[in-house]
């Protein structure tokens, strides 16, 4: 049988770490009753918005994130998009994206009938390279869409740097750095604006939803005219004025992102406790090292919790094996996404329908195949480096970091049996 669980031992970690997400009490209820009572299940319905869920959901998250302005809407893909065209993005625009990340951050520049470029990404930590960026900037560039991957902000001052030298906008994925700081201030209000998620797994759910912050007064009124199809603050109801959609968020989801947002600060401390113990205990272990942390980054309120594996410091064993052998053990470990966001069938293929816009529109006059991108670190990192915990896991006790350790340091001592265990199932251990 052996030590380990992955050839039959019992697993070290008998109930899950963390805790079940999301969390949630009375405070949900509450509010999602007063809703109800309400009769006002959409923003609209109240003609002073500090009386509205989201109004107020709105105010605070932007202020929770040090943004003078909040546009709530129905997803993040949506408030991505909403955000691009708010900054002036249109067709025969480029706009560069990091290579690792989710589809979305790509798909939303296509939604604004944008050509998203792909680059790579900074080894140490897996944001987007700001020098990569630089060498992508072209005449038809409009904006840059970094993404705080796992919650980890980007090196804004060098970003912010190359935006300003080319005149190109910056619009970050906030996707997953709710509560992120970067030299004191939040994620999204940093540069022109940001687009959040609240889809369910997210550090700050309303089970779907997403976010719009910036501090610039124009961006807002046209993100807000977007979501809203049209509308303009102060005119009459049935007057639109610019080709939009209706993405409002409902008073449902205001609700719920107002009783999680009062739980926000209070995760993200513990989270990051937690992590920074995980961490420095972590250096004791040959093969695994956590992920780069930028001074510059104040506070981080992390998505995934990422962290590296060197197969050729732990005895040459796969890094799918390692992650087999975690799970067998009750430890939730993954790579996050799978592989860099250019290899899905969308971009490999060029499904982009019938009449090949915004590619063929002929205010972009150039030619993209995204067959012939590639971006070493992002398939590096991927194929063999990355590994990630769930954010969950880091919202028990300190001694559930312990547990963490415990498996690693069972894996480190039973290197030659994990070895053995990847020689009988080759073809399962994909490198
Ligand atoms: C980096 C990133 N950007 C954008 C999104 C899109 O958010 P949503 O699922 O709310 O549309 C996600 C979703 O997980 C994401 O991970």
């Amino acid at each position: 049988m052996g030590n380990l669980a992955l050839t039959g031992a019992p697993p070290a970690i008998a109930a899950p770490l963390g805790v079940s997400w999301p969390v949630f009490g009375e405070e949900e209820q509450d509010l999602l009753q007063g809703v109800l009572q309400s009769g006002i299940w959409w923003r609209g319905g109240h003609a002073d918005q500090d009386e509205s869920q989201v109004g107020r959901f709105e105010r605070d998250f932007a202020a929770f994130q040090d943004a003078k302005y909040g546009i709530a809407v129905a997803n993040g893909t949506v408030a991505l998009e909403a955000a691009l065209r708010a900054v002036g993005v249109e067709a025969g625009d480029e706009v560069i994206v990091p290579a690792v990340t989710f589809v979305a951050t790509a798909t939303a520049v296509l939604q604004a009938n944008a050509i998203p470029i792909f680059v790579d990404c900074d080894p140490r930590n897996y944001t987007i390279d700001p020098h990569a960026v630089a060498t992508a900037i072209t005449s038809k560039t409009r904006a840059v869409m970094p993404v705080d991957y796992g919650g980890m902000p980007c090196d804004m001052d060098a970003l912010q740097a190359v935006a300003a030298k080319h005149d190109v906008a910056i619009v970050s994925d906030c996707a997953h750095s709710h509560g992120s700081q970067w030299q004191g201030v939040g994620t999204g209000a940093i540069a022109d604006c940001g687009g959040f998620s609240f889809q369910m797994g997210k550090t700050l759910t309303t089970g779907e939803g997403g976010m719009i912050l910036t501090n610039r007064e124009e961006v807002a009124a046209r993100a807000s005219s977007y979501h809203n199809i049209g509308r303009y603050p102060g005119r009459p109801f049935y007057e639109h004025h610019i080709p939009s959609t209706n993405i409002r968020m409902t008073e449902w989801q205001g609700a719920i992102g107002n009783a999680q947002l009062a739980r926000l600060a209070g995760q993200t401390a513990t989270r990051e406790r937690n992590v920074t113990y995980l961490s420095q205990e972590l250096d004791g272990i040959d093969g695994f090292a956590p992920i780069f942390r930028d001074p510059r980054v104040t506070r981080w309120g992390f998505y995934f919790w990422h962290f590296k594996y060197h197969g050729a410091r732990f005895g040459g064993i796969k890094r799918d094996t390692i992650i087999k052998a975690c799970n067998a053990e009750g430890l939730r470990v993954h790579t996050g996404h799978t592989h860099p966001v250019y290899r899905n069938p969308i971009f490999q293929e060029m499904n982009f329908g019938r009449t090949g816009h915004p590619f063929t529109c002929s205010l972009y006059g150039k030619e993209v195949d995204y067959r012939q991108v590639y971006c070493p670190e992002s398939e590096r990192i991927y194929a063999e480096e990355a590994l990630c915990m769930p954010h969950a896991t880091f919202l028990g006790p300190q001694s559930d970091m312990d547990r963490i350790l415990d498996v690693l340091h069972k894996l480190e001592r039973n290197q030659d049996a994990l070895r053995a265990w990847e020689c009988e199932n080759q073809t399962d251990a994909a490198s």
